[in-house]
């Protein structure tokens, strides 16, 4: 089996429902439930034996120490983390805590348990480690495309600590030997992404009639990719990847933030036209821009497909629209997301069995 942390967030939710639909091979989905953790995502997963949950923190040395002990897993797949830039302006320290001080005690209780495996289950144990093109900083509008050699310049608290956390991965193969691989992934969207990030706020913000806020002149560049690629990347990579390697990710989509709202309101005028016959994009707002906001990201995916052959399957257009129709197909996901009711519930279920 394999031990994922933060399974129950955007990304984690969809990389667990991806490996168990390409895989019986069972997963430990251990996850914090922070406001972005959310056991809704993973609801298609009840009472499936493939799937074990446990709520907990990485930064749990004896926690993680006793799962690795009991379940013995050949993989650590590390995508828990603070992942979101503006809640890393506002507040960094729990970024610090997760995303550095939790590292760090994954990858002690990782190496503990690797050390004392027999000689062949310690070959062939990874522990890999899913990590941001923002670790890279931001590009001028004519620089190439973030290679895997690319200097660390990050710029935000959010990408300072996913930086130092790779540092780290780094640092426990090179002189632990622990059989690390480390992805640098764009940015993602698709189903089960909180409406705090670009791509889900304006869908949700557009159907609810609110102002789409576009921060600064909107021209900010990102690279895109739908969520389900990151997934089959990191199943890629985890099979195939060399230890000690970092593997850039990413879908050939740059474009900048205009564009994206644009699109998503084009979207939704087709598939759910406004009341008034009006345009969606009438709601776009231009608001004070992010403080530090990093210009451009761009990957250059070259090495992941000439080494592993790894590819995209979507294009942003297929992508977004395959995203806006979840949206519009799952509001009740959003209305309980929005009103707190899944954490209503976890208070409910967890809130007398803190050990
Ligand atoms: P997310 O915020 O949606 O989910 C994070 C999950 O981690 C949540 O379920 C949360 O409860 C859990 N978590 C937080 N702190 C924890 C802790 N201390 N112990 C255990 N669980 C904890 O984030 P996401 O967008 O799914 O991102 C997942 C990973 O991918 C992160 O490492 C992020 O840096 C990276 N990443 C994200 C993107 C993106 O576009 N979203 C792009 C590249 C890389
Ligand atoms: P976001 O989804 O927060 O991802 P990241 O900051 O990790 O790239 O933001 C994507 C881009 O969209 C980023 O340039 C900031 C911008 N943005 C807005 O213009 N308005 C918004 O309300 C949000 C949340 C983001």
């Amino acid at each position: 089996m394999i031990l994922v942390t933060g399974g129950a967030g955007f990304i984690g939710a969809n990389f667990v429902l991806d490996w168990l639909a390409h895989s019986d091979e069972p997963v430990i989905n251990l996850d914090k439930l922070t406001y972005a953790g959310n056991r809704e995502n993973l609801a298609s997963l009840a009472g499936d034996p493939r799937h074990l949950f446990v709520r907990g923190d990485i930064g749990d040395k004896a926690l993680t120490g006793r799962l690795l002990a009991e379940h013995r897993p050949r993989a650590i797949v590390n995508l828990a983390a603070e992942s979101h830039v503006d809640r890393s302006i506002h507040g960094p320290e729990d970024f610090i805590q997760t995303n550095i001080v939790g590292t760090f005690h994954l990858l002690e209780a990782a190496r503990d348990y690797w050390s004392a495996l027999a000689d062949d289950a310690r070959t062939a144990f990874r522990f890999l480690h899913v990590s941001t093109d923002e670790v890279y900083g931001s590009l001028g509008k004519d620089d190439d495309a973030f290679s895997e050699t690319h200097r660390h310049a990050p710029n935000s608290p959010y990408s300072a600590s996913k930086a130092a956390s790779d540092h780290l991965v780094r640092a426990y193969h090179h002189t632990y030997g622990l059989p690390v691989l480390t992805t640098n992934c764009s940015n993602n969207y698709g189903p089960y992404h909180f409406p705090e990030k670009l791509i889900p706020l304006m869908i949700v913000n557009a159907l609810a009639g609110k102002p789409l806020p576009v921060y600064g002149d909107g021209q900010q560049i990102r690279d895109w990719l739908y969520v389900k690629d990151h997934c089959s990347a990191i199943r890629r990579v985890l099979a195939a990847g060399r230890p000690g390697e970092t593997y850039n990710v990413g879908g050939w989509n740059e474009k900048p933030n205009l564009e994206i709202v644009h699109t998503v309101c084009a979207l939704l005028d087709e598939l759910r036209p406004r009341a008034d016959g009006q345009a969606y994009r009438q709601q776009i707002a231009y608001v004070a821009d992010r403080p530090g906001h990093d210009r451009r990201y761009a990957i250059d995916a070259r090495k992941i497909e000439s080494e592993l052959g790894w590819r995209p399957a979507e294009t942003f257009a297929t992508g977004i629209r395959k995203t806006v129709q979840w949206y519009l197909d799952h509001q009740d996901w959003v209305r309980n997301v929005q009103s707190g009711a899944y954490r209503d519930w976890v208070a409910k279920n967890y809130g007398e069995r803190q050990s």
